[in-house]
């Protein structure tokens, strides 16, 4: 079992004895938000029940060797082999030991965010969660740059970089590695079978150049945990997004949570319509036919999380 341990002391204000994640509606009030520091910890308390984001962030180089057989966690009669370079780059403590910031903020990548001008906000936060190396800089007026920890699912290497075929492409890989200096870049390579080859030709690339980044592997039991935190919480998530896995394992080193980038709607409250991603052309209709999360339902559950003060979603504007 994990230790809790409180960031800050509690019972400083009113609230619930228990968070409750059901509602019916998306409407969010922005005006009169304040943090609920109680119902923060308590959630802290709860999901430390669960696991230790602070140790599950990343398996460590003591527990494994080159070699090594793993079970893919979601294909768990498919394995692959921890290979000589993925070994080197196993951290030997975790990238978040003793880290604790005041305010987070954890950045989605939903169009929502396109002419919000929140990017000076999100700058202003004292640790910056990106996922999926989104792009910053063609973006910075609404999305920001700083990045203290970025996700890379083995699809983006595909996705995003052409599976890094052609000399242009990686050099593009590696400029977007570049821009992370020191950031922890975290890469869940055992989740599904088929990434293998893509993520042993990105770690190949960060072993060949001089990249300032903290890699980091997700534990093989994180996910398993994050869902049962979540289902115990009567939360029927299929497969938590990154998005809230980002959140889950935020609420250990994080005080206050504001997220940004999070709108899994093709229309926005007034009708017009949103991008599925801020940067690129991928469609609603492309990820509801292949996609095993339950996004909807996530940023209902959210959105309850909000309206109760224990984190604050930003959908609109920053001017
Ligand atoms: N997100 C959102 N609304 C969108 C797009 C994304 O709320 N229209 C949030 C989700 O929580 C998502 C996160 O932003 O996890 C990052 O977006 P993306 O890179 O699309 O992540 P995933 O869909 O989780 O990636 P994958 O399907 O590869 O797991």
């Amino acid at each position: 079992k994990a230790n809790p341990k409180p960031l800050v002391s509690e019972g400083e204000d009113k609230s619930p004895a228990s968070p409750s994640y059901s509602n019916n509606t998306t409407k969010l009030s922005t005006d009169n938000w304040t943090f609920n520091r109680t119902l923060s910890n308590l959630i802290r308390k709860n999901i430390l029940r669960f696991f230790d984001p602070e140790r599950d962030i990343s398996i460590l180089k003591g527990t494994l060797k080159p070699g090594d057989v793993i079970h893919y966690i979601f294909d768990r009669q498919s394995t692959t082999n921890i290979s000589e370079n993925l070994y080197q780059l196993l951290p030997t403590v975790s990238p978040m030991k003793n880290q604790h910031h005041r305010r987070c903020g954890i950045i989605g990548n939903s169009g929502i965010l396109l002419n919000s001008s929140c990017g000076p906000e999100i700058d202003s936060y004292d640790f910056v969660i990106r996922c999926n190396l989104a792009p910053v800089e063609e973006y910075a007026g609404d999305v920001g740059r700083r990045t203290n920890l970025v996700t890379m699912n083995p699809s983006v290497v595909q996705r995003a970089f052409q599976d890094l075929a052609s000399e242009e492409w990686r050099e593009r890989f590696l400029q977007r590695l570049r821009g992370l200096s020191g950031s922890v870049l975290w890469i869940p390579a055992f989740m599904a079978k088929g990434g293998e080859e893509r993520v042993e030709w990105a770690i190949r690339l960060i072993l060949l150049h001089t990249v300032d980044v903290h890699t980091a592997f997700p534990s093989l039991r994180l996910l398993h945990a994050v869902r049962g935190y979540w289902l115990t919480n009567n939360v029927q998530i299929k497969r938590p997004t990154t998005g809230l896995l980002m959140y889950t394992m935020a609420t250990r080193f994080c005080e206050e949570i504001h997220l940004y980038g999070f709108w899994p709607f093709p229309q926005d409250s007034q009708g017009k319509s949103v991008k599925y991603h801020y940067y690129d052309t991928l469609t609603y209709e492309y990820t509801s036919h292949a996609s095993p999360h339950t996004m909807p339902l996530e940023f209902r559950t959210l959105s309850s999380l909000h309206r109760q003060g224990a984190l604050r979603l930003h959908t609109g504007s920053c001017d």
